[in-house]
């Protein structure tokens, strides 16, 4: 089935381009009538995946002329890029729509659009249209190529706009400008959608299917990221290890990462997510050769139990993900490890959850991202008989973060002492240790010292550690 994705021609592209230059027109002219440059505010609500496509709406935004906006007040077009994984983003985000209402009203030309996972939902056009009236431009995951054509078109009449249909099985579209924050780190597509349904998750049916995008294009951003100074280069993929699978090139994600640590400059380059089902003994040979590979991995497991990773189709069992971490280790025994749980999936009992427990003891993780389960209607879970009380999920989501963090501090406090290469990305908030780097591992650290400089690389010794940061003197 993922060999049907839709290439979107260079012609296509080519006409997005066009429509680009119409709305640039539009925006010269009115930035002389007003006296001062037209301006689009974008916020993100989702994952990674999710800001590097507001990242590629901030690009195609600048092509049209607009300046970025610090506050949706004084932009004329707002972007809202959603998510829909837990409720709770939905619920952010709609809010957020919601209190635009009066800005609408007090400058009925602001263009307020709304896009990303959570639209591309089937109820949730027909809510957008009856309840928030002040949205403007309604487009999904796989319109997203499309923007520049559907904002002309809203400029330009007088309808309301929604278009969340599509192909599910996806788009690749080369070529649409992005804009990056300039900093050290930047985001690096190198697949989109996945194939996996685990029964409690939304993101196969609003991303589409499992698509990869060819390694010449990957390989061609990478080296024009490293030629404009970023350092800190993250793949992204809902399953990275999956990268290949439909292409007609002969690759898999560690054919990749070589070509990738081929590429000459001084940078890191990062992954996620990796999926437990495909991480290969192949991938943790490869990141140990490549030098340019950060030694990190974050792998999430979601439950250390067997019956419930079943009933989550994940695909392993608790004792795979052990052999996996222990091959990871001896491989690459400075290796930074994270995952990802989910508390209170339906019919989880006290010793399912004592056993996702114990596994976060024993692996010791270096940090972890813990989520109490919410229910995606449209998944098979929702339709799972689910009787465990709400209080009783808090009290093991609280548990759980207590033995979390205990962990954590004690894998942080190993590092007193030691001495760390890493690459220095920005100003912190105290005075003591006025920047904040990265660690290869991706470790956060708050450093002091003379010879440093954002953007460089730096060797530091730890002189104490807390919860969430490292801190370190260079050398
Ligand atoms: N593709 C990635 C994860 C994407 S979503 C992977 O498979 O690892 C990020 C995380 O959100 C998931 O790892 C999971 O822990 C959490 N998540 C997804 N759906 C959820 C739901 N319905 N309720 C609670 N957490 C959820
Ligand atoms: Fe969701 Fe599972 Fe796909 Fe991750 S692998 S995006 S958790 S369905
Ligand atoms: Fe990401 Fe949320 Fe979509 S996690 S893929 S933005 S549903």
């Amino acid at each position: 089935m993922s060999n049907q994705k839709t290439i979107v021609t260079q012609e296509q592209i080519a006409h997005q381009y066009e429509y680009m230059q119409f709305i640039s027109k539009m925006t010269a002219e009115k930035a002389q009538a007003y006296g001062h440059p037209l301006r689009a505010f974008t916020q993100t609500f989702g994952c990674q995946q999710n800001e590097a496509d507001t990242q590629q709406i901030a690009g195609m935004l600048e092509e049209m002329g607009y300046e970025p906006a610090d506050r949706a007040e004084d932009a004329d077009v707002i972007v809202i890029n959603t998510c829909a994984v837990r409720e709770h983003a939905e619920s952010r985000a709609l809010g957020n729509v919601g209190a635009l209402s009066h800005l609408k009203k007090a400058r009925p030309d602001v263009t307020i659009c709304l896009c990303g996972c959570m639209v591309q939902q089937e109820h949730i056009p027909e809510k957008i249209k009856k309840s928030y009236p002040q949205v403007d431009l309604v487009f999904g995951t796989h319109a997203l190529w499309r923007f520049p054509e559907l904002l002309y078109r809203s400029l330009t009449g007088d309808q309301r706009i929604f278009d969340t249909t599509g192909d599910a099985s996806g788009y690749i579209a080369e070529g649409l400008p992005v804009l990056r924050d300039g900093g050290t780190k930047a985001w690096l597509s190198i697949m989109y959608g996945c194939n996996n349904f685990c029964t409690y998750c939304i993101v196969p049916y609003v991303r589409g299917r499992e698509r990869s995008r060819a390694s010449a294009d990957i390989v061609r951003e990478l080296e024009q990221l490293v030629s404009e100074g970023y350092k800190d280069i993250t793949l992204l993929g809902q399953n990275v290890n999956s990268y290949g699978k439909d292409l007609e090139e002969q690759i898999d994600f560690s054919d990749l990462l070589e070509k990738l640590n081929a590429v000459s400059g001084d940078f890191l380059i990062r992954f996620m997510t990796s999926h437990p089902k495909d991480a290969s003994h192949k991938l943790f040979d490869t990141m140990a050769r490549c030098d340019k590979v950060a030694k990190q991995l974050h792998l999430p497991f979601q439950s250390g139990s067997d019956t419930i990773l079943r009933r989550m189709n994940r695909g392993y069992t608790a004792d795979h993900y052990r052999g996996l971490i222990a091959y990871a280790r001896e491989k690459m025994p400075d290796i930074t490890l994270s995952s990802d749980i989910i508390v209170g999936f339906p019919g989880e009992t006290e010793e399912d959850f004592e056993q996702t427990r114990k596994l976060v003891e024993e692996v010791g993780f270096d940090m972890l991202f813990t989520f109490l389960y919410s229910k995606r209607s449209g998944t098979p879970a929702a339709k799972m008989e689910d009787d465990t009380p709400h209080a009783v999920k808090q009290a093991r989501f609280e548990r759980l973060l207590k033995t979390q963090d205990a962990c954590v501090q004690a894998r942080q406090d190993a590092y007193a002492g030691k001495r760390l290469r890493v690459l220095v990305d920005g100003h912190s908030k105290g005075t003591a240790y006025p920047l904040t780097a990265r660690t290869e591992g991706g470790l956060l650290v708050c450093c002091a010292g003379d010879n440093l400089e954002i953007g460089t690389f730096a060797e530091v010794e730890i002189e104490k550690t807390s919860l969430r940061c490292l801190f370190g003197r260079s050398i």
